[in-house]
């Protein structure tokens, strides 16, 4: 079914307003395919039915599905490895400075990849030591929260993790979606799963924190939606915190007190 450009500025209009998510006009043609699979399986007739419907759901399940369909939730273990050879080194000054609590955020954590690689990092950092130690992951489609929280990867997306690390973090297991790897209890334990949109803020927490991984997600964003994002990140982040983007991201040209030590990386 086509899509006119009426439409489709509804669309943009709506994602904008609910997920600070810019849509170019680029993207017609894959919302269009997308929304329109989407009508079949709800037996919609046509597309302002489908945005009646979306506007109409007050749970957001329906912009969870759309959300899914048009933007990406791509990851990995160790993806941007720099960032946690960075985070390792640092703890290691903290830990030196007598530091035993740690707070930590992936922001857009997708299905989990990303936490769970902090996880392991930080727990090998502080091996021997006694330590308060959590790291909140957030992301806005609960459908990915869902499987993050269940820790389940095939055996391709498991093997991004050193074999020394899946060994003592993973649990081999064969379920219906064949054969892959589940994520320790201890390691999800350390880890708290909470929808949050970050194109709403301000957020509940309070901090301080010591990092903020917010990676390959501001590129959704346009400069207004960053600056108020940015501003959260520098209000929750301790003094000498730092702050990951993703590398095909900088924050050159945003309004932003953070100072930038590598590329990528910034610091409070
Ligand atoms: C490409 S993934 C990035 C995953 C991980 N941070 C990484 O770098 O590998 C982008 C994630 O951002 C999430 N996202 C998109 N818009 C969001 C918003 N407004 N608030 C919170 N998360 C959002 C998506 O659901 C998706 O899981």
């Amino acid at each position: 079914m086509s899509m006119d450009i009426g439409i489709y500025n509804k669309f943009k209009d709506l994602v904008y307003e609910k997920a600070g998510i810019h849509l170019g006009d680029q993207k017609q043609a894959l919302v269009a395919a997308r929304v329109s699979k989407r009508l079949r399986e709800l037996n919609l007739s046509d597309y302002r039915e489908y945005l009646k419907y979306l506007r109409e759901d007050k749970t957001e399940g329906e912009l969870v599905h759309l959300l899914d369909a048009i933007s990406t939730n791509v990851t990995s273990f160790f993806r941007e490895s720099v960032h946690f050879d960075f985070l390792q080194e640092k703890m290691k000054v903290w830990l030196g400075q007598g530091q035993r609590r740690f707070r930590f955020w992936s922001a857009a954590s997708s299905s989990g990849e990303e936490p769970y690689t902090m996880a392991m990092v930080l727990k090998e950092a502080t091996a021997g030591y006694n330590v308060d130690m959590r790291i909140l992951a957030t992301d806005i489609s609960t459908r990915i929260l869902a499987r993050a929280e269940e820790g389940f990867y095939p055996a391709e997306k498991a093997s991004a993790v050193p074999s020394n690390l899946l060994n003592k973090y993973f649990e081999k297991t064969e379920t219906e979606k064949g054969h892959g790897y589940r994520v320790s209890k201890n390691l999800r334990d350390m880890i708290l799963f909470k929808r949050l949109n970050l194109s709403k803020p301000p957020f509940p927490m309070k901090g301080p924190m010591d990092a903020v991984f917010c990676r390959n997600v501001m590129i959704y964003f346009d400069n207004d939606v960053r600056r108020r994002l940015l501003s959260e990140v520098q209000r929750l982040l301790k003094n000498d915190g730092y702050l990951f983007v993703g590398h095909a991201e900088s924050l050159a040209g945003q309004l932003c007190t953070l100072a930038n030590v590598k590329p990528s990386i910034y610091v409070k």
